[in-house]
């Protein structure tokens, strides 16, 4: 398959870059820094004799995303949107330029170009779209919601393409991982069992793809974590430090 990886350089994209490569896919590698995309595809044709191309992409540049897409040398089969922002929410709260770029890139940057593939991938009636989400979008909470809200967006957003293209054989995968041990979380101390790596998303990622699933959890008992979490009345939720 053909596989455009929007935000090849997240550390879980280089996860599933590399799992994808070793399965022979042909890989489109989507991203803002031209030195990293030419590492990893490198790397990737090195290990895996993989084809992979390098692509610019920033999700906020919203008005070149149409050309973007037009202009790809191939139409892909599979697209992956990987890219996403985390800021502290205090860092939000103190600089509104950082809440507004959290919005823009994990919610505005993402549909802004899905909705381009989306169209496309109708036309064609065949395609997969896979959105990384969060379980942070499941409920807000006061220590991060303005990534949280973003991504309840995008997980609503992903719900509703998911319904619309169903008709057209396109499959919409929503991806919830938990907490992930990435560049995005160096600073935070992360709980060990509740953690994934890069190559656990990924792996998970790629046998959804094959089994066609809807909305995914990683680890999966986050979604039992978060099924509690979404019971607490809101009177009591409200007065929860979480
Ligand atoms: N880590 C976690 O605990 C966790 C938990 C739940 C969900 N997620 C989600 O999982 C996905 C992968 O995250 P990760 O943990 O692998 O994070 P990561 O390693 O920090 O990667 C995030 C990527 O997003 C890219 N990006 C940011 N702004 C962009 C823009 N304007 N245009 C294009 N690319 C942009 C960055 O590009 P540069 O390399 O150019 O900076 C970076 O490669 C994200 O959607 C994230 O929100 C992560």
């Amino acid at each position: 398959m053909k596989v455009l990886i929007l935000g090849a350089n997240s550390d879980v994209a280089e996860a599933l870059a590399s799992l994808l490569a070793q399965k022979k896919h042909e890989l489109f590698l989507a991203g803002r820094s031209e030195e990293k995309l030419s590492a990893l595809k490198n790397d990737l044709e090195i290990r895996f004799e993989c084809k992979a191309h390098n692509l610019h992409f920033d999700a906020l540049d919203f008005d070149s995303h149409e050309q973007f897409y037009n202009s790809l040398p191939e139409k892909p089969d599979w697209v992956i949107c990987a890219f996403g922002l985390l800021f502290e929410q205090d860092q939000a709260e103190d600089n509104l330029k950082l809440a507004m770029q959290s919005y823009k890139v994990n919610f505005l940057g993402a549909v802004s170009i899905i909705d381009i593939i989306a169209k496309d991938f109708a036309t064609r009636k065949s395609g997969v779209i896979v959105g990384i989400s969060s379980v942070a979008g499941d409920r807000g909470r006061g220590s991060n919601y303005a990534y949280g809200s973003a991504k309840a967006g995008f997980s609503a957003y992903l719900s509703g393409l998911r319904n619309k293209l169903n008709t057209y054989g396109v499959h919409v995968l929503t991806v919830k991982p938990g907490f992930i041990k990435t560049k995005m979380t160096d600073h935070l101390k992360l709980p060990k069992l509740l953690t994934a790596t890069p190559e656990q998303v990924a792996r998970k990622i790629e046998k959804a793809i094959r089994r066609k699933c809807n909305v995914i959890y990683v680890k999966w008992f986050w979604r039992y974590i978060m099924i509690v979490i979404k019971l607490i009345p809101e009177p009591i939720f409200k007065k929860l430090s979480l």
